[in-house]
């Protein structure tokens, strides 16, 4: 055989040996595979569990100092944004996926972008066929069907990433009553002027509208009061999460220096023992007495029906597709085409996650250059709870219900209106330049996202945009 035949007939096996190794690496799994485990496996081959892990196993070649620092950076930028390892360790014991981890894979497979394209350049076979996208969003939707079931929702939006609010959940009448009059009870605080209310008013949406509370003896906080409305559906409570549940959240305030000032519990239940019709209905539900585990437990009950269903977007989802205006419609498909419901996902659209704030654009240096406004402890967010570098500056994403009366935003208060909230998340959260009149839209759309307390409308009558 001459030379060049040689070089083209070696050519040609070599060519169709790469086909053949491409179609094996990129074959969709076998379909008759449990759907947990095609999803694990097209996950391991995409190289997402690769990036997105906090020590992944690199490869020899990650050793070799070019590939060395672009995969590394890769990791460290993949494993900052995203960190899959709660989701693999749930897939593989068959357990709940969360519901952001849920609409970020979603998302990022719907948009194509993932995996990185330098890494299926490198790694023939890791890019996302038709099939393998197929098999991850048909698994994603079938997990939300397990569950999330949606029954709410009309049937064509019962796949979507938010889900309405329930009209209730099952609580205890009698409790929620006494929970009513702790949560309005002054008596709470050292001194007799603060009580939940005064920050979280039901007349005022659950906030105060002030960038810090005042707390007992005027003095102020260092972090922006959240709304108490529909904090049931938070996975945790608190910017950096530090209370697990509702009950244990109630613990902190009275006790807090800053905010109502109690010495302790002992002192709250005695202050309050001295109201005998108080105690008398109290002990009819809690017979244990009056001491810090049923105190917050009443007052966790009321908290548990300051639910706001039936907002324009709740309804639309129900199937009332006349309840918002076109503008919020298409405000609704803008918030999901730029990313916002992979974070503000869920019933609540938040309180499910632990988000850097700045994940695309230095927020902080921003606010110390435009703002003078320095690092506090507070901005250090989740990290103050577990120590883990990784989590510096992530907070818990807040709801967006009812946010267009829920002002001045973010965990530092320190952004006065929504429209200004919102072209800044799509800045600093997902690296892009949100024009004017997608704003506009969003605004529109977050505007139908307040609901109804006991069949009426939440309004606020504090001034629009207060400043402390
Ligand atoms: C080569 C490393 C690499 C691979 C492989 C990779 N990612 Fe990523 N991923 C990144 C980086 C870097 C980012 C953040 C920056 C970006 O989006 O460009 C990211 C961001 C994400 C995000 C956050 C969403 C966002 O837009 O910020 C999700 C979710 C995600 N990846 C999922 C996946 C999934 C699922 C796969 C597998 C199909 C995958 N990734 C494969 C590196 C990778
Ligand atoms: C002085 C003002 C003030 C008082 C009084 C007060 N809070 Fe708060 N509340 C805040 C602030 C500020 C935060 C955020 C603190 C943080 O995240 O570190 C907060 C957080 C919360 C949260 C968490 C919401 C979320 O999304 O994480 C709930 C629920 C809540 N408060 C309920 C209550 C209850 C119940 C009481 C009475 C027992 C109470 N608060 C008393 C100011 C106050
Ligand atoms: C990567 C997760 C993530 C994405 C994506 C994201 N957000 Fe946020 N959002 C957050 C976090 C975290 C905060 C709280 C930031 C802080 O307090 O410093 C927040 C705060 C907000 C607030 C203020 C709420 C309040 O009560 O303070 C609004 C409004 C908001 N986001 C809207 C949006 C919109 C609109 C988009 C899409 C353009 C979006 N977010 C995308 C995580 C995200």
């Amino acid at each position: 055989m001459k030379t060049s035949s040689k070089i083209l007939l070696n050519g040609a096996v070599f060519v169709v040996g790469l086909a053949l190794i491409y179609r094996a690496v990129n074959q969709a799994p076998d379909p008759s595979l449990p759907a947990n485990e095609q999803l694990t496996q097209v996950l391991n081959e995409g190289g997402c569990v690769f990036c997105h892990t906090e020590n992944p196993d690199l490869p020899f070649y990650a050793n070799l100092p070019v590939a060395k620092s672009m995969i590394t950076a890769h990791v460290e930028a993949g494993y900052q944004s995203f960190d899959i390892a709660p989701m693999m360790d749930a897939v593989a014991q068959g357990q709940a996926v969360g519901e952001v981890d849920l609409a970020k894979v979603e998302k990022c497979v719907i948009d194509g972008t993932m995996p990185l394209a330098s890494y299926y350049l490198a790694h023939w076979g890791s890019s996302l066929t038709d099939a393998k996208k197929a098999v991850v969003l048909g698994w994603v939707k079938q997990h939300r069907e397990q569950f999330y079931p949606n029954l709410l929702a009309a049937e064509q939006f019962r796949n979507e990433p938010i889900r309405p609010i329930p009209d209730s959940v099952a609580v205890d009448a009698a409790k929620v009553l006494l929970g009513k009059e702790l949560y309005h009870d002054t008596r709470l605080s050292g001194d007799g002027s603060v009580s939940c209310a005064s920050c979280h008013d039901i007349e005022t949406a659950g906030v105060d509208n002030h960038r810090y509370s005042d707390g007992i003896g005027g003095q102020l906080g260092g972090v922006n009061a959240p709304t108490s409305y529909n904090s049931y559906f938070n996975f945790a409570q608190f910017w950096d999460g530090r209370a697990a549940t509702l009950a244990d959240q109630a613990a902190g305030p009275p006790l807090n220096p800053v905010e109502m000032g109690s010495a302790s519990f002992e002192e709250i239940a005695a202050r309050l023992a001295e109201d005998a019709d108080f105690s008398k209905r109290f002990l009819a539900s809690y017979p244990e007495g009056l001491n810090q585990q049923t105190i917050t437990d009443a007052i966790a009950q009321y908290e548990m029906t300051l639910l706001t269903p039936n907002s324009a977007f709740d309804r639309y989802l129900k199937g009332d597709l006349q309840a918002m205006t076109d503008e919020q419609v298409e405000g609704y498909a803008l918030f999901k085409e730029y990313k916002c419901a992979t974070c503000h996902a869920g019933v609540n659209m938040g309180g499910l996650s632990y988000e850097l704030m700045g994940q695309r654009a230095d927020y902080f240096k921003d606010r110390e250059l435009n703002m003078k406004s320095g690092l506090t402890d507070s901005d250090n967010g989740r990290w103050a709870q577990t120590g883990v570098e990784r989590d510096r500056y992530r907070f818990k994403t807040p709801t967006l219900r009812n946010v267009a009366l829920t002002w001045p935003y973010y965990h530092d208060g320190s952004v006065a209106t929504l429209d200004e909230a919102i072209s800044m998340m799509a800045r600093y959260q997902v690296g892009r330049t949100m024009p004017d009149a997608d704003v506009h839209k969003v605004e529109a759309f977050l505007q139908a996202q307040t609901g109804q307390y006991q069949g009426k409308l939440l309004t606020n009558s504090n001034p629009a945009v207060h400043e402390h």
